[in-house]
């Protein structure tokens, strides 16, 4: 991790900062600043953050050609306006990275946010295609309109079901800033669901529609992690996240199960290989 000169500027031992954070998370409260965590508490924090923070830069650089090829004008600044919504979540992201010290801006320009792949036959499942740290799901290219709604329909979805257990971290100034990136994630939600409804009941594009369902909702089910892993009881034992990634995963099958049976949808089987998964379960936008 490249950090900054306000790393650690009280210059407290880490056994000081540790003492400090468990007096805090014990009686619930926030953490606030890095004087108040311990070592391992902070790399878990950056390591999420920056999860969610190439997640967002990521996903604004994949929609930007459906500015041009929305089927409308008014379409056109729906997705422009979501462009937006996503670099202010992504800068938002970097800029309370950089308070706590993490060199945000060298890491961006270290890495190619504009990067797919086409792995039609060759699903990635869990495994990345770069060494940023955006979710997976941010490596493919959206082919289509009816990919870039599904795309809206399931991850915007998915998304939202991790960022719920960042409403509730301890880490105070991401638990704030959460709340209004949640907002904009919901109507992207809307967004999405509302195209998903209008071209599942037209006769002419209902097949595609469960096309594109039988695609993106296997690549965004693979985005929650394996159930129990050691990462996951590490961040819960830090209030980074409340749920097992698996507890998760069954809100989010909940909900869109219940989405696609409202539009006539058949949702996909997904089985995971969880001997082959990797551990991480992460955060998106
Ligand atoms: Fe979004
Ligand atoms: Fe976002």
């Amino acid at each position: 991790m490249t950090t900054g000169p306000t790393r650690n500027p009280s210059n407290l031992s880490n056994e000081e900062r540790e003492k400090r954070m468990w007096e805090k998370l014990q009686k619930g409260e926030a953490i606030e600043t890095v004087d108040e965590m311990s070592d391992e508490y902070y790399d878990n924090l950056t390591n999420l953050m920056l999860q969610q923070a190439d997640s967002e830069l990521a996903g604004a650089f994949g929609y930007v050609p459906w500015i041009m090829k929305a089927p409308t004008t008014e379409e056109k600044l729906a997705v422009a306006n979501i462009v937006k919504d996503e670099v202010r979540h992504a800068r938002a992201m970097y800029r309370l990275l950089a308070d706590i010290g993490v060199d945000a801006e060298s890491h961006v320009a270290r890495h190619d946010y504009t990067l797919r792949v086409d792995l039609k036959a060759d699903e990635l499942k869990d495994k990345r295609a770069a060494d940023d740290k955006r979710v997976n799901i941010f490596y493919y290219t959206i082919d289509s309109w009816t990919d870039f709604i599904m795309f809206q329909f399931c991850m915007d979805r998915g998304a939202g079901h991790q960022l719920e257990d960042v409403r509730r971290s301890s880490y105070g100034p991401w638990r704030r800033e959460i709340e209004r990136i949640f907002k904009e994630e919901t109507m992207h939600v809307s967004h999405g669901d509302f195209w998903v409804r209008k071209l599942a009941f037209d006769r002419s594009t209902r097949s595609e529609v469960q096309k594109a369902l039988d695609s993106w909702y296997p690549r965004t089910m693979n985005i929650f992690g394996k159930p129990r892993t050691s990462h996951n009881t590490l961040y819960r034992k830090f209030g980074l996240k409340a749920r097992d990634n698996d507890e998760v995963r069954k809100g989010f099958t909940d909900e869109i199960r219940l989405r696609c049976s409202e539009c006539g949808l058949r949702l996909p089987d997904w089985k995971p290989d969880w001997e082959k998964m990797e551990e991480d379960g992460v955060v998106s936008g």
